[in-house]
């Protein structure tokens, strides 16, 4: 048993609900808060009853709800905001509100608060285009290409900004596209969406098939959250890390490839004019250097855990309710 309690901002998400899982298991408590802008209130369902476990509905940009959540925790991990290219375009007014002035302020809001570690986690994606040669690492010129990647390179300079006078030990992770499982599914992320779509026999077209990405299974980022969260000040005091593995930078046609390994008459259309221009390969060497980390899971392991799962008949209305299924419509003021 652990004697802290971890806040889990954006708790309901495809990340924040395997997080919860897995730091039950390990014995720590866990408040989640969340405003379930995707109507995502079954992704919690399991948790409810678990006498470690508090579930508090609430939006961040609001002080009140932070006021109340921040209460008796030791740890906040902040997850929520929109998430994806797609959904920050289509939505640039609730961007602004949330993912930009909402996480500033609630960054802001945290300090004076005696909270231990503030995690906040932001994306590969800040990279955007790089060089064909090159191998970006925490150093590497951030180039965001996107609403959503601007607004994390945002929030990561007003957590560092805070260096001085924060009384927490504030953390970059900076995460690779996430794979894996989770109760809140996603299937608008690449790896999920190349393996349903291939196994339900829709003709997959790929833009750009050899551009380069990194990818994590979200038990992975779990257990680095854990690390974080255990680790020695000095080790991720104001520091960032990209979070990911070297055997998972992968281009797109790998993933196909490997998807089409498992899945019987896939079809698939290469197509090289697409509109995301992003292509980053990435180096994992400090996080696996200072905290000992390296993913278990691999990509294959991933498409296979998926294909199974789509044998065993669970996601058979993801095709026709892609709503719940993934980052695509919200109903917010
Ligand atoms: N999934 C990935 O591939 C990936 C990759 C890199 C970084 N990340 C980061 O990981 C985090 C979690 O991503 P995810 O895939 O779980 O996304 P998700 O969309 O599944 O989860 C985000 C959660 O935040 C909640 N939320 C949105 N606005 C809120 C608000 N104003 N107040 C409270 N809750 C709010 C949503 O209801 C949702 O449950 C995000 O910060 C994301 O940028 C994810």
């Amino acid at each position: 048993m652990s004697d802290r309690k971890i806040l889990l901002l954006g708790g309901a998400g495809y990340v924040g609900t395997v997080l919860t899982s897995h730091l039950l298991k390990k014995g720590y408590k866990v408040r989640a808060l969340d405003n379930f802008i995707y109507e995502n209130e079954f992704a919690v369902q399991p948790y409810f009853g678990d006498p470690d476990y508090e579930f508090m509905k609430g939006d961040i940009t609001n002080e009140a709800d932070l006021q109340k959540a921040v209460e008796g925790v030791t740890d906040v991990v902040i997850l929520a905001g929109l998430v994806g290219d797609p959904i920050t375009k289509k939505y640039p007014e609730a961007s602004e509100k949330i993912n930009t002035k909402g996480v500033q302020d609630c960054i802001d809001y945290l300090n004076g608060k005696g909270l231990d570690k503030v995690i906040f986690v932001s994306t590969c994606s800040n990279y955007g285009l790089i060089g064909e040669d090159e191998l970006a690492d925490e150093n590497f010129k951030l180039n965001p290409l996107s609403l959503y990647a601007t607004a994390k390179v945002e929030g990561e300079k007003q957590l560092l900004g805070m260096k001085e006078e924060a009384d927490f030990t504030g953390t970059v992770l900076r995460f690779a596209t996430a794979f894996g499982l989770s109760p809140r599914m996603r299937f608008d992320l690449t790896v999920s969406e190349f393996a349903r779509d291939l196994f339900f026999g829709k003709e997959l077209l790929v833009y750009d098939e050899h551009t380069w990405r990194p990818y994590c299974h979200l038990r992975d980022f779990s257990r680095l959250i854990e690390m974080v969260i255990e680790a020695d000040k000095e080790k991720v005091k104001f520091e960032v890390f990209n979070a990911g593995g070297d055997v998972n930078n992968f281009t797109k046609k790998m993933i196909v490839d490997e998807v089409l390994n498992h899945v019987t008459n896939g079809k698939v259309v290469y197509n090289s004019k697409g509109s995301d221009p992003r292509n980053y390969r990435v180096s994992f060497k400090k996080v696996k250097d200072v905290l000992g980390f390296e993913p278990k899971f691999t990509v294959e392991e991933g498409i296979m855990e998926l294909v199974e799962a789509l044998k065993a008949g669970l996601y058979a209305d993801s095709v026709n309710n892609l709503d719940k299924y993934g980052n695509y419509q919200i109903d917010y003021q």
